[in-house]
């Protein structure tokens, strides 16, 4: 049987670091706020030379490395982002030139912070299908691009980075084990960026009053996402067919500490199971799985053979999950 088997991962930080410290001089916050409503200690911030696909390449770059894969043996490249470079072309697209993947397709894919494992799923159903070999999925954000630094209660929340991993076919029991992805454009309004797209163009004249900053109700994101963490572990582990038991390390989309938290509660699962890094590198969005992945395997915390879970929910609003034998 030909599973989707996760060889190589990789990611990329932008080097400047913004403290919780470094935030209370720009606004009126605190950093005691900030650590107890959302664990979050400081966030990557990307340089003014970079944009979207440059965090996408690098990530690409390392986990093709850490797979010993060229860059030529690349099939297709999926990009999840909601940050892309441009409208067209899509960012996928700059970081296949970027990487040298002379060979590969590649598009991008939006389900905002349930977008990497969004592509997980479609990279997964491609390779069982035999349609192509080897897949590089990234997850790349520069959610400071999407944030007006005068709004307190976004802006505290978000960083940029990029993670990525190369997926082959190959025989045997390790790879993804399962998928599900789920989504209610009813809550669309509760998380979204308004303005800039087909509904709200930007004019000359209405440039001033335009939002084209991310806007969110945060009280009812937190309920929904407590909800869409507990209904994506159950599908997943249940298409999988294996118990929360089984589960050796629950890698969550890292969103914000206490949502995760309460989720992990209402799943089911021990404190020392799940994989936190929302301290360091705050949300990264569509980066925030594979950033994690990327870390815990560094850490010696995903030893060959061990079952995770991947879960992650966003604007949409998208929920999805995957489990996978490493
Ligand atoms: O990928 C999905 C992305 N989004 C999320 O995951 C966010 C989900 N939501 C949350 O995590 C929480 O709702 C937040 C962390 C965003 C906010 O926590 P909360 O406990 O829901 O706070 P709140 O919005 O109810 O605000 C409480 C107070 C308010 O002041 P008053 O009205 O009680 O005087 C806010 O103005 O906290 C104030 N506040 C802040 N204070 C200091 C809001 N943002 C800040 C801030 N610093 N950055």
């Amino acid at each position: 049987m030909i599973r989707s088997r996760i060889v190589g991962t990789g990611h990329y930080l932008p080097e400047k670091v913004l403290t919780n410290v470094d935030l209370e001089k720009l606004m009126d916050t605190t950093d005691d706020w900030i650590r107890q409503r959302t664990g979050i200690l400081q966030r990557h911030i990307a340089a003014d030379h970079e944009a979207t696909s440059d965090l996408a390449a690098q990530a690409c770059s390392r986990a093709l490395a850490d797979a010993g894969a060229a860059p030529d043996e690349v099939d297709y490249l999926i990009c999840a982002t909601l940050t892309p470079d441009h409208f067209m072309p899509s960012t996928a697209c700059l970081a296949q030139y970027k990487t040298g993947m002379k060979r590969a397709a590649a598009c991008d894919v939006n389900a905002a912070c349930s977008g990497f494992v969004y592509s997980l799923q479609l990279a997964d159903a491609l390779i069982r299908a035999g349609v192509y070999k080897t897949i590089v999925v990234a997850g790349a954000e520069m959610m400071t691009s999407r944030i007006d630094w005068g709004k307190r209660d976004t802006a505290v929340l978000f960083g940029d980075g990029a993670g990525a991993v190369v997926i082959r076919g190959e025989e045997g029991e390790r790879g993804i084990l399962s998928t599900y992805a789920a989504s209610d454009g009813s809550a669309s309004d509760i998380l979204i960026v308004p303005a800039g797209g087909s509904r709200q163009t930007i004019t000359p004249e209405n440039i001033g009053e335009c939002n084209r900053a991310i806007q969110m109700n945060g009280r009812e994101l937190y309920k929904r996402a407590v909800m869409s963490f507990g209904d994506a572990a159950e599908q997943a582990l249940a298409r999988a067919g294996v118990g929360v038991g089984d589960v050796d390390l629950f890698i969550p989309h890292q969103a914000n500490k206490r949502i995760i938290t309460s989720a992990v509660e209402r799943i089911g699962l021990p404190d020392e199971k799940i994989y936190l890094n929302v301290d360091r590198v705050a949300n990264t969005s569509a980066a925030s799985i594979p950033i994690a992945l990327d870390h815990a395997r560094s850490e010696g915390k995903v030893p060959d053979g061990a079952l995770l879970l991947f879960a992650a929910f966003g604007a949409g609003l998208t929920w999805a999950s995957a489990v996978v034998r490493w």
